[in-house]
């Protein structure tokens, strides 16, 4: 089947892979770039385990084609780690307000949350909701993710003002 190169930047770094044209984003990622925090959960867009942004937007990563990442920039939950590999505060925010059982919509939700927790303007819980209903969690019942969320977002803001 045809290959193609696709050359984008990854959680800050530039790589290159050789895909199958059919290949998904999230078969790359996760499949080259070994990238295990997205998750293959339904395959067809309608769970968000596989969320990651793609010029900061959040996209599902498996109805993403692979070959549409050129030249674009990518964070996955991986990217959101400082460099000596602490978590960031969401990942402990989701860790405090016990927003994780399973684990394995996890990522997807944190993913989906960042342009929440980095927007200047406080975002209310339904719009957390709104932001995140493309997200599944079978385990929590989604209130803990909210705060979590709006925990993070809060904090920051705060943070910003104090500089
Ligand atoms: S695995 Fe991508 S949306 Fe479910
Ligand atoms: S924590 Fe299990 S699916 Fe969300």
């Amino acid at each position: 089947m045809a290959r193609r190169t696709v050359t984008c930047t990854i959680n800050g770094t530039i790589r290159e892979y050789s895909v199958d044209i059919r290949d998904s984003l999230s078969d790359m990622l996760r499949g080259q770039g070994g990238l295990d925090s997205i998750k293959h959960g339904c395959d067809v867009g309608e769970c968000g385990a596989c969320t990651v942004l793609i010029d900061g937007k959040p996209f599902n990563s498996c109805i993403y084609l692979a070959i549409w990442a050129e030249g674009k920039t990518i964070l996955t939950l991986e990217g959101l780690s400082d460099k000596k590999g602490a978590i960031s505060d969401i990942q402990q925010a989701f860790i405090d307000e016990g927003a994780v059982q399973c684990g394995f919509c996890t990522p997807g939700f944190i993913m989906a949350s960042v342009p929440i927790i980095t927007d200047d303007k406080p975002a209310s819980r339904d719009e957390i909701r709104k932001q995140v209903a493309g997200n599944l969690c079978r385990c929590t019942g989604y209130d803990k993710i909210i705060n979590a969320i709006e925990k993070t977002q809060l904090k920051r803001i705060e943070e910003k003002k104090a500089k």
